[in-house]
């Protein structure tokens, strides 16, 4: 079973076998309020949830334009990737973040992507 782990917080998550993950709804999932990666829009519109790819980037969905826009062609090269456009296909993935970071998330947002994160 295709696994990512969140090495920053020391989660690791089993993915079932065929299944997509988005990555940020699984980061929300699994950790409680102030750990896990951190997020706003969700949207990829402000950059929070820049998340470093430390091992499977092949086994993530393509780049979208909002993380060509928002993290610019440097901090692609570098692996980075915005986890609220980035879906985990197929196996192995490691990711970690800057935990100095923090979301301020509306309680909207929150509450969309925790009934997500429920139904995943
Ligand atoms: S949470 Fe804003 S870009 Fe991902």
């Amino acid at each position: 079973m295709p696994k990512i782990r969140f090495l920053t917080s020391g989660v690791t998550v089993e993915v079932p076998e065929g299944k997509e993950a988005h990555l940020l709804v699984t980061s929300i999932r699994h950790h409680d309020e102030d750990g896990g990666i951190p997020y706003r829009c969700s949207a990829g519109l402000c950059g929070t949830c820049r998340t470093k790819i430390e091992e499977g980037a092949e086994h993530l969905s393509p780049i979208r334009k909002a993380e060509v826009e928002r993290l610019g062609e440097e901090l692609l090269k570098q692996g980075y990737r915005l986890a609220c456009q980035t879906f985990v296909r197929g196996g192995d993935v490691a990711v970690s973040w800057n935990e100095a970071v923090k979301g301020k998330v509306s309680a909207k947002v929150k509450a969309h992507w925790e009934a997500q994160a429920r139904n995943a």
